[in-house]
């Protein structure tokens, strides 16, 4: 490494001139300044720490933390001071599990938290160049859950049948991996889970809900009541609309079939007309052919020959008829 083998103060000064975006980190180590977690449930408490590559005082190049521990109520944290967690020790059968590193993540996960739990802690690493602990720390509340409330998607307690609502279980501190139990007039639901989707409401679901934290009922939110609106179509702004739609289209339809019953009647009278005229057509057109059948057939022949000539001078005008029409110019 090409730093190892430059003199301290040469460092310091390179790493002055690289002003702050190339400033060598603290001492430090960030967590919040609490954390409420419900009791019984998994809190994962976030946590991040820094160090120079250099040492401010002893310029020793700082390249590797040797021990991380986490310690409940105390200062400092060093040496045998009784902890929770410690990389230098194995500690079998520990609800404390480190999931951090030893770069710069130092989150610290507690598993089914019990009240005892309730400290303030913090954190301490050792590097090859010193160690350093977060003197702040972070205080750990555990609640009885007291705090649980049911919130919803909805503003109103009041929805119409077939609409929907969503419940959510909350409360003030976190309560990850806990089983969310839901109640409808103190009847268990077969949902669970922090939130309760229910679609398509019919009347039976009106009632008083509850969610609980807990299986025995104790850590239970005060009851939220949904009122499930039954539709029978009194005089609301949406169902009037649709009722006029509805009028609406019944007068056209009623229309339309007004207008093809008139037409049909029409249709049925001109028929009826139809067949009268051509009834008595028959009878003139039999009393004409008999008279006809004197005619000789001398007058078809003519008839015949009118029509020939008719089509052959519109057919085909050619320079024959030029011809004709010169010859009745001359
Ligand atoms: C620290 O580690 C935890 C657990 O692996 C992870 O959830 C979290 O995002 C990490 N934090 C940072 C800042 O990377
Ligand atoms: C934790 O508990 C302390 C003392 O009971 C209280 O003052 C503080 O507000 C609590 N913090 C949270 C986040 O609930
Ligand atoms: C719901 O709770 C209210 C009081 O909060 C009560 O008056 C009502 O009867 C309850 N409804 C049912 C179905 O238990």
């Amino acid at each position: 490494m090409e730093q190892m083998k430059m003199n301290p103060s040469t460092l310091s000064v390179l790493l002055l001139l690289a002003g702050p975006l190339g400033a060598d980190p603290e001492w430090h180590v960030e967590y919040p300044d609490s954390f409420c977690v419900v009791e019984g449930s998994t809190a994962t408490i976030p946590c991040s720490f820094t160090h120079p590559k250099v040492h401010e005082k002893t310029g020793a190049v700082v390249d590797l933390v040797e021990r991380v521990v986490w310690c409940p109520n105390h200062k400092i944290c060093h040496g045998t001071t009784p902890n929770v967690y410690d990389s230098s020790s194995v500690r079998a059968d520990s609800r404390f599990l480190y999931l951090g590193d030893r770069v710069g993540n130092c989150t610290l996960k507690i598993i089914k938290t019990v009240k005892r739990d309730a400290e303030t802690y913090r954190f301490r690493f050792e590097t090859n160049g010193g160690g350093f602990a977060g003197k702040k720390g972070v205080r750990v509340n555990v609640t009885n859950g007291e705090d649980v409330k049911v919130r919803s998607s909805v503003t109103d307690n009041v929805v119409k049948e077939g609409g929907q609502v969503t419940l959510t279980c909350t409360s003030a501190c976190s309560f990850h991996e806990l089983d969310v139990h839901w109640y409808r007039n103190g009847h268990a639901l077969s949902e669970t889970g922090p939130s309760l989707h229910l679609s398509h409401l019919t009347n039976d679901e009106t009632g008083n809900y509850t969610c609980s934290l807990d299986s025995s009922g104790q850590k239970t939110s005060a009851p939220w009541s949904l009122v499930v609106l039954v539709d029978e179509g009194k005089p609301e702004s949406g169902s009037n609309q649709s009722e006029s739609v509805w009028l609406l289209s019944v007068s056209v339809v009623s229309v339309l079939l007004a207008v093809f019953l008139l037409l049909l009647a029409g249709l049925v009278f001109a028929k009826r007309r139809h067949a009268q005229k051509k009834a008595s057509e028959v009878i003139q057109k039999q009393e004409v052919d008999r008279k006809q059948e004197a005619v000789g057939a001398s007058e078809e022949v003519s008839y015949a020959t009118v029509h020939f000539k008719c089509n052959t001078s519109r057919s085909a005008p050619g320079p024959e008829h030029e011809i004709v029409y010169s010859e009745v110019a001359r």
